[in-house]
């Protein structure tokens, strides 16, 4: 069915204009004032709100195989389009881990059949994510994975990481690089500093990121072939990515709203809703990767949604698993943290949220624009609301941001024409 969208406050690239949208068949046919509803068109009354380019996530983590008691693809989407994303990429540590076409090609069976937002596979760089062979990275991309990674952990051999960015370039494929040196980081659990010293935690150096960074650009340098940092935490590293850009290296980088949000004094009272890898830094770190998103070093905000069940949490800080449920919180947290106090503009945000993932991975999507797929995020910005885990769409409510004031409230999520997500009271 066709979609009119009346009266939202369309971003065109730099500011609002309030205008309809008109999609016919899954794609922006029309954008102007006025437009008429033609017969059998649903409409939407978007009074109040911003039309956003659909919000994509290019790193998360859907659990399905394997581990649907944490997350599985249904409750994943669900999670992912309350959070205004109309396309997630999914990381391959699954068990199986997704390191063949029959992987990708599972993932892509199981997103037409729950039919709500895009779910782009991401296959693995080596076969278990072990370290020790490549994955069918060719097939892989012909079944229609859009990047690899080994993400939860780095692939320590120097000369296979080569290969891989070597192969994977060959069939458009870029490597998407979890730095986290294994020998160093040796099973510390939050940063090392002050702060572990204060709680007795193992702490894991900046350097255990720092070292696999400076790596991934070394070769992405010598080899000029593009590569992708995940999560970046420290003020060193954002430091190195920012000095590679400048030297022309073909380098891209992400950071989640944790890290631009927190420190690890959260983790002195042990709650393992703070436990995360790599860890919380301190507040230097906070302010550089802050930085790094103003001036571009940093290029897009994801949110590693790493969803675990209460068991996996409710266990002695050590043994606890690590990541945070982040698929409903990152809009808000975002808009709060960066657009309403200034650091950043809106035009920043939709950069940072939405077109630069499309083009680090060469998605569709990224902007509203006529003849492109009706994929839009509607937001109220002036809308404020406390974050309540309890009523996440995911099975994961392992958050460090519950009872958190936020503004912004994500209140339809509409994928090729089709409203995925409303928020309650909105009527179409
Ligand atoms: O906190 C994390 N959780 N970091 C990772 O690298 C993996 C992820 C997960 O899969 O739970
Ligand atoms: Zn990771
Ligand atoms: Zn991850």
């Amino acid at each position: 069915m066709d979609l009119l969208i009346k009266n939202a406050a369309v971003f065109d690239g730099d500011g609002f204009t309030e205008e309809d949208i008109y999609i016919e068949s899954g794609d922006v046919k029309k954008i102007g004032p006025s437009l008429k509803a033609e017969k059998g068109c649903r409409v939407l009354d978007a009074k109040g709100m911003i039309a956003l380019p659909g919000l994509i996530d290019m790193h998360v983590h859907l659990r399905e195989p394997g581990f649907e008691g944490k997350e599985d693809i249904e409750s994943g989407s669900e999670a992912a389009v309350a959070g205004g994303f109309t396309q997630v990429c999914c990381m391959p540590n699954t068990d199986p881990v997704c390191d063949s076409a029959v992987g990708v090609s599972y993932i892509k069976y199981r997103q037409a059949e729950v039919g709500l937002c895009r779910i782009n596979p991401i296959g693995a760089i080596t076969k278990g994510q072990k370290g020790e062979a490549l994955a069918d990275i060719g097939k892989m991309a012909k079944a229609g994975a859009v990047a690899i990674s080994d993400d939860g952990k780095s692939v320590m051999n120097s000369k296979m990481m080569r290969l891989a960015m070597e192969y994977a370039s060959g069939f458009g494929l870029k490597c998407l690089c979890h730095c986290e040196d294994a020998n160093l980081s040796d099973g510390g659990v939050v940063n090392e500093g002050y702060n572990s010293t204060l709680s007795g935690l193992k702490g894991q150096l900046r350097a255990v990121e720092d070292i696999m960074i400076a790596r991934e650009i070394a070769l992405s340098e010598s080899l000029g072939i593009p590569t992708h940092i995940c999560h970046v935490t420290t003020y060193s590293g954002v430091e190195l990515i920012r000095e590679a850009k400048r030297r022309g290296v073909p380098v891209t980088a992400e950071t989640c709203p944790h890290y631009f949000t927190l420190t690890d004094d959260v983790t002195l009272d042990y709650n393992t809703n703070t436990k995360v890898n790599p860890p919380l830094r301190e507040e230097k770190d906070r302010l550089a990767v802050i930085e790094g998103l103003k001036d571009g070093t940093i290029d897009c905000i994801v949110t590693d949604h790493a969803p675990h069940s209460v068991k996996d949490k409710e266990v002695e800080y050590d043994v606890a698993a690590f990541g945070f449920s982040g698929l409903e919180t990152s809009f808000a947290l975002s808009y709060t943290y960066l657009v309403k106090t200034g650091v950043i503009t809106f035009k920043k945000l939709v950069e940072l949220m939405s077109s630069n993932p499309a083009k680090i991975l060469g998605l569709k999507g990224g902007s509203i624009t006529c003849g492109n797929p009706g994929d839009i995020t509607l937001v109220n910005v002036d809308e404020r609301y406390t974050v309540d885990s309890s009523k996440f769409r995911s099975k994961g409510k392992n958050t460090p941001f519950d009872g958190w004031e936020v503004w912004g409230k994500i209140k339809a999520t509409i994928v090729d024409g089709d409203i995925k997500y409303m928020d309650e009271g909105i009527e179409s």
